[in-house]
């Protein structure tokens, strides 16, 4: 079970600037209406807590199907629809492509470059492609879909609607009518689990079959880490704790910026999938929680002198593995220079436990806050933990800032000003509003 380490956020450790166990007993009241709302479901939302219980069956025969006849399986979506898949093929099958059959290609921008490159590197007669999209309707998707459908209608002909499985809402929306008109292959995304709280449902399952990781063992990790932060006590629920510490040193100490930093290369796609889920569930009504990705060891090299001097207004979240399934000795070779012989006989994972843990010390002797957990390994049990745990983690400081950690409506501004452009019925203002602003930049226009 994943092990969340506060220690460092303490004022008994790292000084003043630390946290009081009285501060934290003083939100006592707020995380435990938090808890309730989690427990008591109280947002349709949180039917991503149910997602262990769901039937895995049709996931692994259509994967299986894939694994048969496929070289390649490309996936189209974006935002939860796509960084939760690519979270899992880089946790638990890196370097895939170079190793292992169907390769997986994830096209989850309109940047026409990589979509050009995808299909200079693929034979569409051996691909398979999953279009996931929970409202069927975003328009990144919708294009790049809409061109692999006539890609592979060229190719395949008529048979080319059997190599698409479309991921999205059971019942409404463009791509659920399509599914219907054409009778493509299907998953359902449940009505309530929003796109960045996906990854355990079809959204991410599909992917972890197809590169031959057995999603149960996903929804076994979440399932337990999941029974575990519903406990009603404060302090042996690293989940409210997790929650209470990043809430109180964002608002009462404005440390505003949460920094992700795994300690495995594996786990780079999952700070971005985390980042995600962070700043688009938080960040709304002047408030929220600014994430951060990073990866140790490679950032010490690159961010952590601004983290140990900078301004004051980070706390780091540190992702330790403790068995990292492999492991390689440094030799005894120059075995007269001082400055190298001391790493000899030693290991890789030595010196990037003992790294992260002398970067954790070094934050806190500098009193700036740090907080870890500690992972035992990373395979698909330990990875549906992590998934589980930090979306309840979300949901819950959320719920302490008082907003809908749900939805997303900053984001809508600009989809339509998109539409206007690109000549969408209905939105002829946003396109009017979208020229008049082109003139007022082009006086700052510095050439
Ligand atoms: O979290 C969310 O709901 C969003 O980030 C969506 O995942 C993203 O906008 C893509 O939406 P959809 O799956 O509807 O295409």
């Amino acid at each position: 079970m994943i092990a969340l380490n506060m220690a460092n956020v303490m004022e008994e450790v790292i000084g003043e600037k630390g946290l009081t166990e009285k501060e934290i007993e003083d939100l006592r009241q707020k995380i435990k209406d938090a808890l309730s709302q989690i427990k008591n479901r109280k947002w349709s939302e949180l039917a991503f807590l149910d997602l262990p219980e769901q039937d895995t069956e049709k996931i692994k025969e259509i994967a299986l199907d894939i694994k048969n006849q496929a070289e390649n399986f490309l996936l189209l979506g974006i935002g939860g629809s796509a960084l939760g898949p690519r979270a899992i093929l880089d946790a638990l099958s890196p370097f895939h492509n170079l190793r292992h059959k169907p390769r997986v290609f994830i096209y989850d921008n309109v940047d026409p470059g990589t979509l050009s490159s995808i299909l200079s590197l693929i034979d569409l007669k051996k691909t398979f492609v999953n279009v996931i999209t929970k409202s069927g309707s975003t328009a990144e998707t919708a294009a790049s879909f809409m061109i692999l459908w006539e890609e592979m209608e060229k190719i395949l002909g008529k048979e080319s609607t059997k190599r698409f499985i479309a991921t999205t809402d059971p019942e409404k929306g463009n791509l659920r009518e399509i599914v219907k008109k054409y009778g493509l292959e299907s998953l359902d995304i449940p009505p309530g689990v929003v796109g960045r709280y996906s990854v355990l449902s079809p959204v991410g399952l599909l992917t972890a079959e197809v590169i031959g990781v057995d999603c149960k063992e996903l929804l076994k990790g979440a399932k337990d880490v999941r029974d575990r932060c519903v406990e009603e006590e404060l302090w042996k629920n690293p989940a409210l704790l997790m929650a209470a510490v990043l809430y109180l040193q964002g608002t009462k100490n404005r440390r505003t910026i949460d920094v992700i930093i795994p300690y495995a290369d594996g786990l780079k796609s999952f700070s971005q999938w985390f980042c995600q889920l962070w700043a688009e569930s938080l960040g709304k009504l002047g408030l929220g929680l600014t994430p951060y990705p990073s990866i140790g060891t490679t950032d010490q090299h690159s961010q952590l002198q601004l983290w140990m001097e900078g301004p004051e207004d980070k706390v780091v979240i540190f992702l330790r593995i403790e068995d990292y399934g492999t492991d390689i000795k440094i030799p005894i070779v120059f075995e007269d220079m001082e400055g190298l012989n001391y790493l000899s006989g030693h290991t890789l994972s030595e010196l990037i436990k003992a790294e992260e843990e002398a970067t954790e010390l070094s934050l806190a002797r500098a009193s700036r806050p740090n907080l870890s957990l500690d992972i035992p390994c990373i395979d698909a049990y330990h990875l549906g933990q992590l998934f589980m745990f930090f979306e309840i983690v979300t949901a819950l400081v959320g719920f302490l800032f008082g907003i809908n950690p749900f939805n997303q409506p900053g984001v809508e501004e600009g989809k339509n000003f998109t539409y206007g452009m690109m000549g969408k019925k209905g939105f002829d203002k946003k396109r009017q509003e979208v020229e008049e602003a082109r003139e007022k930049k082009l006086c700052w226009t510095v050439k």
